[in-house]
């Protein structure tokens, strides 16, 4: 799938631009468990999946920069000297930022055109904006020979995503699609940035999305309250993050705290331990456990930390109506986006259909059904 996408960007290069680009694949990701808790320098479960962003990138000496989204129909031509974000929402500013946090760096880059294209719709929650920003970090690393380790690289897509898009997000999504690896999920600890992969054969079962088509609006806004309010929180704790406190530590500042930050503290705190059962789960091959993990994942996201909408609720209860999935929750900052299930191979196609049906019935709208695969971190294609 990503052979098509790659070989239409590289089209379209040589087409507008004349001239043979540097060909780059960065893969969106999906996340197993541990959702809110990498900003708390928690742990969380991600994988870099088969669906991303195929990018074509070459120096230019027409004296500006050009990048042109297939998918938004939409360009723009840029000077390097003259950088600054654009309006709230535009896609631009995932390539704008990274650009200017390269330069922050005082790093030598010059002109340059790029054309990108990708196959997971923004706002799926499966971070096609961390797919993107690696692209294009990736590429000119690649291309301008910077010397950038995929860590910097990260944290440069990272901080192109707080200062010229306006969230605050952790460090999970841009760390799966850059240290993706096939058939792996990673078990990362967001507090030292490490990773351990875990192989994930589920034997007779598998994962699968369902994609509400839905990205109610103020999300950006709530994911930076949520973590300002966790912040506060560590703070009154006395501790450096959540990931250093305890259900028994949050009870002893619970009379200091609004009873709705209270329980977005300890969704957090729990979540994070989720997680590391989690990998324990998976090295058992108790797929029960794990599923059950996943079900309680999304009551928190929902009832305790409140990130979660009805459309995504909707979907999770069509799966626990379903005694062959063993566990469905919302994936990503929510607000809409997929929910990510795991359910017998044998009734993966009939739970997708039973359910998409039932949501079209409830909300007079689609959802999408993905099936993906455990792929890669971003690379150069050949
Ligand atoms: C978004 C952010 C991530 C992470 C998730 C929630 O995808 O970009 O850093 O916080 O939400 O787990």
């Amino acid at each position: 799938m990503s052979d098509t996408l790659i070989n239409e960007v590289k089209t379209k290069f040589i087409e507008i631009f004349n001239q043979n680009p540097l060909l780059v694949f960065s893969p969106g990701r999906i996340n197993l468990i541990g959702e809110h808790t990498d900003y708390n320098d928690g742990f969380v479960f991600p994988a870099a999946v088969d669906k991303g962003i195929a990018a074509a990138i070459q120096k230019s000496d027409s004296g500006d920069c050009t990048a042109i989204a297939i998918d938004m129909d939409s360009a723009i031509s840029f000077d390097l000297d003259a950088l600054r974000p654009l309006k709230e929402g535009s896609w631009e500013n995932y390539v704008l930022g990274v650009v200017a946090e390269i330069k922050k760096r005082n790093l030598d880059i010059d002109d340059f055109n790029m054309i990108f294209k990708g196959n997971i719709p923004f706002g799926a929650g499966m971070s096609s904006s961390a797919a993107l920003e690696n692209s294009v970090v990736f590429g000119l690393n690649t291309l301008f020979n910077l010397g950038l380790s995929k860590q910097d690289m990260i944290l440069i897509s990272q901080k192109a995503e707080h200062h010229y898009v306006g969230v605050k997000c952790g460090i999970m999504d841009q760390y799966a699609s850059m240290f993706g690896m096939a058939n792996h999920a990673l078990h990362l600890d967001c507090r030292t940035m490490t990773s351990v992969p875990y192989k994930i054969d589920f034997k007779d079962h598998q994962l699968l999305l369902i994609n509400t088509n839905v990205k109610h609006s103020l999300s950006d806004s709530a994911y930076n309250d949520r973590r300002a309010a966790c912040e506060n929180i560590s703070e009154l704790l006395g501790v450096k993050a959540l990931r250093d406190a305890t259900e028994a530590d949050l009870e002893t500042i619970k009379n200091k705290v609004t009873p709705e930050n209270y329980q977005k503290a300890l969704y957090v705190i729990q979540e994070n331990e989720r997680t590391l059962k989690a990998a324990k789960a998976i090295e058992d091959g108790d797929l029960e456990t794990l599923g059950a993990l996943i079900y309680q994942s999304h009551e928190g996201l929902s009832n305790k930390y409140k990130v979660s909408c009805d459309e995504l609720d909707f979907l999770v209860e069509q799966a626990k109506k379903n005694k062959q999935v063993l566990g469905a929750r919302m994936m990503g900052g929510g607000f809409g986006g997929c929910t990510i299930n795991l359910v017998a191979k044998t009734e993966a196609k009939a739970f997708a259909k039973a359910a998409s049906k039932a949501y079209k019935n409830h909300f007079n709208k689609d959802c999408s059904v993905y099936f993906v695969q455990l792929a890669n971190g971003t690379h150069v294609v050949k």
